[in-house]
């Protein structure tokens, strides 16, 4: 019998724990409706990787960190030598985010490893259960920024520069992220600083869309990710007062906003419901009700599954919305680019054999979201397993899969894990 079908290993994995923890987890950061809020690099996001840190050294899982705070736990194969098999996602949450998002692939991760070695499952290859840093994107933009410098994607100073709300640099949030975890082992940043390349990676998620509830499914076999580009547009007019300022005479940012979105809503526009297109975070100034906007700044987030359309709708953002605005300059600057991806075969095969093995019900499916996953295909064998989210809700304190759903994800992912480390 292979591992990946041992009832030992299938056995081991604990439903009540694994929940337990997510929930240990969704303490750090709740705010109302069961939602949390846990930015990356912040004082509860250390809080976060302590509690996982204690549990992963209960059991002998070593530590380390790398320079851009990516946490790696690894459980020691028996040829230390082997390329490991990575998994792992993400702990940072939206501002209005969920308990599942991320953190449950951490978690499940834990999981498979601690069911592998309490079932005396004995993988060949090591296996490091990774949590990225700032995968969200929600208090530095863009998201992925630690899967993007580890895999060599981006310079990891790339994003020095970004601030966060209160205007703190991502470079002076890390280093003191890092000052704070300065006694935990410091390994170099992945590939990129010579260090190994792995076998493969495989992350668990959750869907964050409604298809596998809908259809009554347990597993989604991810087969690849469609690509995304995230904008920030800023226009820039004059400030004048309400009362006295003839229309004809203004510079009006938010008035050209909105000739900007209703032209790239036009631009945008897709009768088969493929493309996704957003502006969701809006910044005025002055941001008074009697003075006329004198800047505008809004971001776009454009994702589709074919290249060509991402390439031929993103680079045409600038000039439709240049043609649209009357009265204001105009900067477009790109904060993101990541082209869609298909997973490697290998991965997926693992994932759905461990899921036929256990009697649980897959489909092989694409991925809306992003994920960290995208950034490992030109590493290595990448591949994700999703489970249900419940109505496809995500994004939303609402977001819920359940403890059995997640057990199962985790059982799958234990199993592809003992096959994929051999
Ligand atoms: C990741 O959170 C995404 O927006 O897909
Ligand atoms: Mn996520
Ligand atoms: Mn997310
Ligand atoms: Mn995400």
């Amino acid at each position: 019998m292979s591992s990946a079908t041992a009832p030992n290993l299938i056995a081991a994995v604990s439903q009540e724990r694994q929940w337990d923890r997510l929930m240990q987890l969704a303490r750090l950061g709740a705010i109302p409706g069961d939602g949390v809020n846990r930015p990356c690099l912040t004082p509860l996001d250390r809080e976060a990787r302590r509690l996982l840190i204690g549990w992963a050294e209960a059991i002998g899982l070593s530590v380390s960190v790398d320079p851009i705070g990516n946490l790696f736990l690894r459980h020691e194969g028996t040829d230390p030598a082997a390329a490991p098999v990575m998994t792992g996602s993400h702990m940072d949450t939206q501002p209005a985010g969920g308990r599942f998002d991320g953190i449950w692939g951490v978690v499940a991760g834990l999981e498979a490893v601690q069911a592998i070695r309490e079932s005396g499952v004995r993988t060949t290859r090591s296996i490091e259960i990774v949590a990225w840093t700032n995968e969200e994107g929600g208090r530095f933009a863009p998201g992925c920024m630690g899967s993007m410098a580890w895999s060599g994607h981006s310079p990891a100073d790339t994003w020095d520069a970004v601030t966060d709300n209160d205007g703190v640099t991502f470079r002076d949030a890390l280093a003191e992220h890092r000052a704070a975890e300065s006694d935990l082992a410091q390994r170099p940043l992945g590939p990129v600083e010579g260090g190994p390349k792995p076998y493969a990676y495989l992350e668990a998620h959750i869907e964050q869309g409604p298809r596998l509830e809908a259809e009554g499914l347990d597993i989604g076999v991810v087969s690849g990710i469609q690509g995304s580009r995230w904008f920030l547009v800023e226009l820039r007019g004059e400030s004048a007062h309400a009362g006295t300022a003839p229309l004809g005479m203004r510079r009006d940012a938010v008035q050209d906003m909105i000739r900007a979105v209703t032209a790239l809503n036009a631009l945008m526009a897709d009768p088969e419901d493929i493309l996704r297109f957003t502006v969701a975070r809006i910044e005025v100034e002055p941001n008074t009700s009697n003075s006329v906007a004198e800047v505008v700044r809004f971001t776009i987030d454009f994702r589709h599954p074919d290249k060509e359309v991402l390439i031929l709708n993103g680079d045409a953002i600038e000039n439709t919305i240049r043609s649209a605005v009357k009265n204001c300059d105009v900067t477009v600057t790109e904060r993101f680019h990541a082209v869609p991806v298909d997973f490697d075969t290998v991965v997926q095969d693992a994932v759905e054999d461990a899921a036929r093995a256990q009697g649980l019900r897959s489909v092989r499916m694409p991925s809306g979201a992003f994920h960290d996953a995208q950034f490992m295909v030109p590493v290595c064998p990448t591949g994700m397993v999703f489970v249900p989210s419940h109505k496809g809700i995500s994004h939303n304190p609402a977001e819920y899969s359940s403890p059995e759903q997640l057990a199962a994800g985790a059982r799958v992912l234990a199993a592809a894990l003992a096959t994929l480390a051999g």
